[in-house]
């Protein structure tokens, strides 16, 4: 049976999957087990930021040998074409907070760009279509979503000035505490991985503010994405 691994920083980012797929406790602190669509689900509450998510990464390949990983919760807007609740998959993940960057890309093996799983991509790009099908045929409000860059670092950004910097240095359409390191680490094991992300904020001055609003339920909508990719 296939093994995949679902990571969230925080408790609204694995809460609906810990209900949803009947998750008991294992023997590690913050891994549940649970089981969907005929698959087995490790989901790990991760705790926020870089380190967190790496080891969150390197526990559930090493204890439960998943065959892939995904990372889902919320994200401060970037690009100018996002709206509050829109979702954003990865296509590629970078650091903002590791200068310089081009480090990485002088010292092999891993670079600073780490490229999403394309058939992961795919899947989450269908899942959207048919959910907004769904949506439209029920007469409810659809979402938008976009597949990019997301950036990572270990800061909450709520800055203006500083969205417009990730957005002119790295093009990115988002960023969070904990993608890119999840990127990192599970293509240093070999495994593949997609991010999936809905827009609390807009990473500006009245990010903090939106973060408390709408963290509950972007977080809902990004797992309502990744439990349609794995009910195929
Ligand atoms: N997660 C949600 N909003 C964020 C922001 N503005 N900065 C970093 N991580 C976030």
């Amino acid at each position: 049976m296939k093994r995949i691994g679902l990571i969230g920083a925080m408790e609204s980012e694995v809460e609906t999957f810990c209900r949803d797929f009947n998750a008991v406790d294992t023997d590690i602190k913050g891994i549940f087990k649970g089981s969907f669509g005929g698959k087995e689900i490790y989901i790990c509450k991760s705790g926020i930021g870089k380190v967190n998510a790496a080891i969150a990464v390197q526990r559930l390949v090493d204890i439960f040998s998943v065959d892939c990983i995904i990372n889902s919760g919320v994200a401060g807007g970037i690009s100018e074409d996002l709206s509050k609740l829109d979702i954003v998959i990865s296509k590629r993940l970078t650091y903002h907070d590791f200068n310089p960057i081009d480090i990485l890309d002088r010292n092999p093996p891993y670079g600073s760009m780490m490229e999403a799983d394309e058939k992961m991509v795919e899947k989450a790009v269908l899942a959207c279509r048919t959910l907004n099908k769904n949506l439209e045929e029920e007469g409810k409000d659809t979402f938008n979503s976009f597949v990019g860059t997301i950036v990572s670092g270990d800061c909450f950004v709520n800055s203006a000035q500083k969205a417009k910097q990730l957005r002119d240095d790295f093009d990115a359409l988002c960023t969070e505490m904990e993608g890119a390191a999840v990127a990192h680490s599970a293509k240093v094991n070999g495994i593949p991985f997609v991010i999936i992300r809905a827009i609390s904020d807009f990473a500006d001055e009245d990010a903090d503010a939106s973060f408390e609003s709408f963290e509950t339920v972007a977080a809902k909508r990004a797992a309502f994405i990744v439990k349609e990719i794995l009910s195929k």
